[in-house]
C-alpha cells in the first residue's frame, strides 16, 4: 500500500520553543513510520520580516541541527531548505494569479503581523500564504501537520489547488491539515491568553528547546496562573489550562489521572511537575545538538540529498501546473 505524504515547514526565525515542538515537530517526528515525510526550513517566508542576512544563514543551519536532535531521521524523512527550491517562488506566482485579493485579505496572520510591526508591511507579507500553498501543492502532499494557527492558512491552499483544478484539469492533491488534539496552541506562560511565539519580547514567555533546566524551572515557576488554586482541566482558566495541557501532552496521562494526582496539591507542586517532563523530554534533544554542532558536514550533507530529492518532485508538479496553465 502506497504511504500518505507529509508535508510541512517551520521559519528559520528566533528560536525554536516548546509551541513549535508540541504543535508541530513532536508530531512530524512521531509519525515518521507511518507516512512518507518532506520537511522543510522556510527561510524565504522568513525574509516577509526583516532579517540580518548572516543571522539568517546561521539560523537555517541550527534549525537543521535542532529538528535532527529533536528526532528528525534523514533516513525516514527529507528535510531541505526552502530557497534552494526556486519552483517554490514560480508555483506561488501561478497561485497568487488565481487567489482573490478578497481571500487573501481575510487571513488573520498578515493582519497580526503587520500591527506587530507597522513599520514594515511588505508585499511578501501580504502574499505569505500563497507560498506556502505553492510548498505544500508542489509535493503532493496528502497531509500537512501545523499548530491550530495555520489553519486559515491551510484552508487558502485547499481552495486555490480546488480552484485551479477545476478551471485547469487535475493538477493538484487537495491536502489535509493534521491539527493535534492537544498541543495545537501552546500559550505564552506569561500571558496565557496570547500563543508562545518566537517573536514575543518578554524574559518568561516562551520555553526554548536549548534553555537549561535552571532557566526552565524558573520560568515555569513564575507561570501566570490564578487565585482559584483548584487544579483542573478548565478552559476559562487559561493559564492553568496551559500548565495542565503541556503536562498532558508530555505524559500521555488522561486528563482524569492528571486531576487525580494533583487533587489536594498546589500551583507550587503543579508547576515543577510540568517543568520536570519538560526539562526530561528535551535533555536527550539538546545532548544531541551538542554533538551535531561539532557535524556542519553531516548537516549540510542530509540538506544536499533532502534538496535533490525535492527537486525531482518539485519539477515534476511545477511544469506539470505550466502547461496545464499554458506557459508553454
Ligand atoms: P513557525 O515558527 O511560525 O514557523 O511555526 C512552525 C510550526 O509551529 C507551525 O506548524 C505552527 O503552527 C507551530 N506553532 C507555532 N507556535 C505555536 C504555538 N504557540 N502552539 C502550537 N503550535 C505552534
Ligand atoms: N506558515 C508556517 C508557520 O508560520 C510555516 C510554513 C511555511 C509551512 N510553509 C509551510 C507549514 C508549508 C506547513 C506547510 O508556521
Amino acid at each position: 500500500m502506497l504511504m500518505k505524504r507529509v508535508f510541512s515547514g517551520i521559519q528559520p526565525t528566533g528560536k525554536i520553543h516548546l509551541g513549535n515542538y508540541l504543535g508541530a515537530v513532536k508530531n512530524w517526528v512521531d509519525s515518521q513510520g507511518e507516512f512518507e515525510n518532506i520537511f522543510c526550513i522556510v527561510n524565504s517566508h522568513a525574509i516577509t520580516t526583516t532579517q540580518n542576512p548572516q543571522e539568517l544563514r546561521e539560523k537555517t543551519y541550527e534549525l537543521a541541527r535542532v529538528l535532527i536532535a529533536c528526532g528528525i531521521d534523514p533516513k525516514k524523512s527529507c528535510l531541505f531548505i526552502q530557497s534552494e527550491i526556486d519552483e517554490h517562488a514560480a508555483l506561488a506566482w501561478i497561485l497568487d494569479c488565481n487567489i482573490s485579493m478578497g481571500e487573501m485579505s481575510r487571513m488573520t496572520q498578515f493582519k497580526d503581523k503587520s500591527q506587530k510591526n507597522p513599520k514594515n508591511i511588505n508585499v511578501g507579507l501580504f502574499n505569505y500564504p500563497a507560498l506556502m500553498a505553492a510548498d505544500i501543492l508542489l509535493y503532493n502532499a496528502d497531509l500537512v501537520p501545523v499548530g491550530e494557527d495555520q489553519k486559515q492558512h491551510l484552508e487558502l491552499t485547499r481552495n486555490v489547488a480546488q480552484k485551479f483544478n477545476r478551471d485547469f484539469g487535475e493538477c493538484f492533491k487537495v491536502p489535509e491539515a493534521l491539527i493535534p488534539k492537544v498541543g495545537a496552541r501552546v500559550m505564552g506562560l506569561d500571558d496565557p491568553t496570547s500563543k508562545m511565539s518566537k517573536s514575543a519580547n518578554g524574559a518568561n514567555h516562551a520555553i526554548f528547546l536549548m534553555d537549561t533546566p535552571d532557566e526552565i524551572l524558573k520560568k515555569f515557576k513564575k507561570a501566570t496562573t490564578d487565585s482559584e488554586a483548584c487544579i483542573r482541566f478548565d478552559e476559562n482558566r487559561a493559564g492553568v489550562y496551559n500548565l495542565l495541557c503541556i503536562y498532558e501532552t508530555l505524559s500521555k496521562k488522561t486528563r482524569e489521572s492528571i486531576e487525580g494526582e494533583f487533587v489536594g496539591r498546589g500551583y507550587g507542586d503543579l508547576k515543577k511537575a510540568v517543568a520536570e517532563i519538560v526539562i526530561e523530554t528535551l535533555r536527550p534533544m539538546q545532548e544531541k545538538y551538542q554533538l551535531l554542532k561539532n557535524e556542519q558536514g553531516y548537516i549540510e550533507k542530509i540538506l544536499e540529498e533532502g534538496r535533490e530529492r525535492a527537486r525531482e518532485i518539485a519539477q515534476k508538479t511545477y511544469n506539470q501546473a505550466k502547461t496545464f496553465i499554458g506557459l508553454v
